[in-house]
């Protein structure tokens, strides 16, 4: 009799996984415009003001002033207008062939109270700004969105995420498709910054920050690691193009597709002693983002990830990672997480190409809105392991609720309007008993950054 209501099970799971789509009638979007942001203050006012998440409890505010003897201080305080604390930093600046950027300053603040707006100002005069810091505890809300790009798309996406509260914002590369073409790192943060301004922005970068030409600037990353610098010395790591952070029960680790990963390099190096340090009381939840996606069932970029998944999967895999998010490829596509598998009612998720109760979920969500356009194409027929496939610009919401449950929402952008297509919930790996044994198995290393 069990062996019945197990076959009875695995035909009506068998129906569950195969993929989902959009409907037929569902009209896909064709690529729009870039959009032009202009400067139009005085050459001393702060712009591009971004913000990021700088060890526990305090911010990195990041901005450009076109005149080059602004202070680099940031006034701050908890009533509008009212400043009562200030913090300085330093200045940087690049040149780029004939293009000379402005003076890019980043001045760290803090310490900061949790779940807590602060209004602050940029070298000392100019417009006022605002933020909320993440709460000190569960739940808290990530948007995830790659390839954002500056196209209207991209500014509908943004109105989308803007529409309702979330905390961090997570970005898996490809930030300004500048290209080479400078002053469009500069429309970019023009662009984001009534959101960047508000909320820390954590990104790690794509194939559009390189950047390289060989002889003149072979390492690439000029732009990039000028204006969006990441907490990577905070984390251990000598380059910033990976590292790590925690905020609210999670830590979350950025991988870099374009720079070395092979087994022995610095980056693996690093990400072995990072895995080895978390501590799953502290940070019951990982998330990992990288670029190029390691699952993917479009024809785009096809099999572009697969080496850094040789490399590196089953170091993720053995430090049960709950959540591998990717972009690149311009469109949403969920690989398992059902509460369902093939013999029995477990989490499944995927390794080595196949389905895993243990290993993580794998979300690619490339479909910001950059000039590119959508990938349409994908692989026929659909790999059993991909639940959900669409090409659709959009963004995703992962509200982590506490240490077993998150809930994951992909919307949609149907022209102005966003509409959720995908609501998920997610368990932890360390609530699930058959995995969680393992993580509990193993002791968080410590050792000096
Ligand atoms: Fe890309």
């Amino acid at each position: 009799m069990p062996s019945l209501i197990l076959l009875i099970l695995s035909a009506v799971v068998t129906l569950f996984l195969r993929p989902h789509h959009a409907s037929p009638d569902f009209i896909r979007q064709p690529p729009r415009p870039i959009v032009n942001t202009p400067h139009d203050l005085p050459e001393s006012y702060s712009q591009q003001v971004h913000l990021s998440l700088v060890g526990k409890n305090y911010m990195k505010v990041s901005w450009v002033t076109e005149e080059s003897n602004v202070p680099s201080i940031v006034d701050y305080g908890k009533i509008a207008g009212k400043y009562d604390s200030s913090a300085t930093g330093e200045t940087t600046s690049y040149r780029y062939f004939l293009y000379t950027s402005g003076e890019i300053h980043h001045v760290k603040i803090g310490p900061l109270d949790p779940a807590t707006t602060y209004y602050y100002r940029c070298g000392g005069s100019g417009p006022e700004f605002n933020f909320k810091t993440p709460p000190a505890t569960f739940p808290i809300e990530f948007v995830v969105v790659g390839d954002l790009g500056q196209t209207e798309w991209t500014r509908s996406t943004l109105d989308h995420i803007n529409a309702s509260n979330y905390d961090v914002l997570l970005l898996p590369g490809d930030l300004s498709y500048a290209d080479l073409l400078q002053p469009l790192w500069d429309s970019f943060g023009r662009l984001v910054e009534p959101y960047a301004s508000k909320r820390p922005w954590m990104v790690t970068e794509g194939n559009h920050e390189q950047e390289k030409l060989p002889i003149i600037y072979p390492e690439g990353f000029i732009a990039y690691n000028a204006r969006w610098p990441m907490p990577y010395e905070e984390s251990g790591s000598k380059s910033n193009l990976y590292y790590s952070f925690d905020t609210v029960g999670t830590h979350i680790i950025m991988l870099g597709s374009y720079t070395d990963f092979s087994i022995g390099s610095d980056q693996y190096k690093w990400l072995v002693s990072d895995l080895a340090k978390i501590d799953r009381s502290i940070t019951p939840w990982v998330l990992v983002l990288v670029h190029a996606p390691w699952y993917n069932s479009n024809k785009a970029h096809q099999g572009e990830g697969e080496s850094m998944r040789i490399a590196m999967e089953e170091l993720l895999y053995n430090s049960h990672v709950d959540m591998i998010f990717a972009g690149h490829v311009h469109a949403y596509e969920r690989f398992v997480s059902l509460l369902i598998s093939i013999i029995l009612l477990l989490k499944t998720r995927v390794y080595e190409n196949d389905i895993d109760p243990c290993g993580p979920t794998y979300i690619t969500i490339g479909d910001g809105g950059n000039r590119e356009g959508l990938a349409m194409k994908y692989k026929e027929p659909s790999p059993s392991i991909s639940l959900y496939r669409e090409a659709s610009f959009g963004h995703g919401r992962l509200r982590i609720m506490n240490e077993t449950h998150a809930r994951w929402l992909w919307h949609r952008n149907n022209d102005s309007t966003s509409v959720v297509a995908e609501d998920v919930w997610f368990e932890s790996l360390i609530s699930s008993h058959s995995c969680s044994q393992k993580i509990k198995e193993k002791v968080p290393q410590h050792d000096e950054l």
